[in-house]
C-alpha cells in the first residue's frame, strides 16, 4: 500500500476541526461563521479525501454521523447513577413551600441560590464520554435502566461527538433533553403530509418516535436538538465546579447547547419573578416548555438536602397551567356494571389540546 501523504493526513484533521467548528457555531450557538456553500465546500472536500484514503476514516470525523447500520432491537443500558424526575409545583404557594423546606432542612434563614431555567418539554437522555469521545447515548427509561441509542444521538448536530475545549473529565456523562423545535415539527409534518404518511401529533411524539428509530437514516432526517441539564456519572477525583450554573458554563464551553435562557436567581420571590418572564416569553422561544425548574445552585447544599425515592429534594418543577379548551358534550351514556352499579359517561366532540 502506497504511503499516505502527510500533507492529506493534516488537511484532513484541518477540514475536521473546521467542520466540527462551522458545526457548534451554527447549531449550537446559531451564530454561524461561513456560508452554507462554503461549509458543503469543506465537507464535500472531507468525503472525497476519505474516500480516496478510506483507511482514515475515523468514527469521530463529522462525516461520521450517520454511520451504523439499522439496529434490530434497542440494548438495554443501566444508568450507573439513577437519572432522577422532579417534583412538581403548580402554584406560587406549593413554590413557597418547595424554598421553605429547603431552607428548613438546611437550618437557615438566609435566602437560597436557585439556577433557574426552562423545562424543555422532549426527552431526557444520558450521553457517556471517555476520553472526550462520545461513546453511548440512552435513554431514561424507568431511571434505572433505559435503551442504547448511541446510533441516533450521534445525528443530532448539538451532540458533540469530540468534546471541545479542555478540562473535561476522562469519563463524563452529561444529561439533557432532546426536543424539536416548532418550526422543524411543521415542516416535518408538511412532509408527511404531501407524501401520505402519519403525522405527529406535538413535536414531543416527533422526538420520542425519532429517537427510538433503529435506523440512524431515519433520526438523521429528525430536526432534533439536544440541550444539557445535569451531568451523571464523573471520572472518580474529577474536580467539577462546585455550583451547578458553573457546571452548565463549563459545559456549554466543551461544545454542549445550555439553555440561553438560563439564570441564578435569590430566594422564592426570585423564582416567581422568573416563572412570571418565562410565562411572557413562552410562545416566542420556538420551542415547547411546560414549566421551569429551580435547582439549588450550590452542590454542597444539594448533597445535604439528598432526594427522596425518584426526586431530588433540591429542585422543583414550576409547571405551567395545562392547556385548556372547550368542547361540548354530546351525549352521556350510563353503563351497567356488573354488580348493577351504573357510571355515566360523558362523550365529547373532539378537540385538539396540545396534543
Ligand atoms: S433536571 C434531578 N432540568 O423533566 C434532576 N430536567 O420531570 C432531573 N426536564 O426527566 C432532571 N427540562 O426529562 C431537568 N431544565 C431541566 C429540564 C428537565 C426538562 C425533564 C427531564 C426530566 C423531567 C422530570
Amino acid at each position: 500500500m502506497d504511503p499516505i501523504p502527510a500533507a492529506v493526513v493534516a488537511r484532513i484533521d484541518e477540514l475536521r476541526s473546521r467542520i466540527d467548528h462551522h458545526n457548534y457555531l451554527y447549531f449550537v450557538l446559531d451564530n454561524p461563521g461561513i456560508s452554507d456553500s462554503e461549509y458543503d465546500r469543506l465537507m464535500a472536500e472531507l468525503r472525497t479525501l476519505e474516500g480516496d484514503y478510506p483507511q482514515l476514516v475515523t468514527p469521530t470525523s463529522p462525516t461520521q454521523r450517520v454511520g451504523a447500520a439499522p439496529l434490530l432491537a434497542l440494548e438495554q443500558v443501566a444508568h450507573a447513577v439513577p437519572m432522577l424526575s422532579l417534583d412538581n409545583a403548580f402554584t406560587e404557594h406549593e413554590l413557597c413551600e418547595f424554598d421553605r423546606r429547603v431552607r428548613e432542612r438546611l437550618g437557615t434563614t438566609q435566602e437560597i441560590e436557585y439556577a433557574a431555567e426552562p423545562k424543555l418539554d422532549g426527552l431526557a437522555v444520558s450521553l457517556l464520554y471517555e476520553g472526550g469521545v462520545l461513546t453511548r447515548g440512552a435513554t431514561r427509561g424507568d431511571g434505572h435502566t433505559g435503551e442504547d441509542i448511541t446510533h441516533n444521538v450521534r445525528t443530532i448536530a448539538t451532540v458533540p461527538i469530540r468534546l471541545r475545549g479542555e478540562g473535561w473529565p476522562a469519563v463524563l456523562e452529561v444529561r439533557g433533553e432532546v426536543y424539536m423545535p416548532r418550526a422543524g415539527f411543521d415542516a416535518l409534518n408538511h412532509r408527511a403530509r404531501l407524501q401520505g404518511e402519519k403525522v405527529f401529533v406535538n413535536p414531543r411524539n416527533a422526538a420520542a418516535g425519532s429517537l427510538r428509530q433503529l435506523d440512524p437514516g431515519v433520526a438523521a432526517t429528525r430536526p432534533l436538538v439536544m440541550a444539557c441539564h445535569g451531568v451523571g456519572r464523573v471520572e472518580e477525583g474529577a474536580s467539577l465546579p462546585t455550583r451547578y450554573s458553573a457546571i452548565m458554563q463549563d459545559l456549554a464551553a466543551w461544545g454542549f447547547r445550555a439553555s440561553a435562557e438560563r439564570r441564578v436567581v435569590v430566594g422564592a420571590a426570585g423564582c416567581f419573578a422568573y416563572y412570571q418572564a418565562m410565562c411572557d416569553r413562552r410562545t416566542a422561544l420556538g420551542y415547547d416548555i411546560d414549566g421551569v425548574v429551580f435547582k439549588v445552585d450550590d452542590l454542597g447544599l444539594q448533597q445535604r438536602l439528598g432526594f427522596v425515592s425518584r426526586a431530588p429534594r433540591w429542585a422543583v418543577a414550576y409547571k405551567f397551567r395545562a392547556e385548556e379548551e372547550q368542547t361540548l358534550v354530546e351525549q352521556i351514556e350510563v353503563r351497567v356494571g356488573r354488580t348493577g352499579a351504573l357510571t355515566p359517561v360523558a362523550r365529547l366532540r373532539p378537540v385538539f389540546v396540545g396534543g
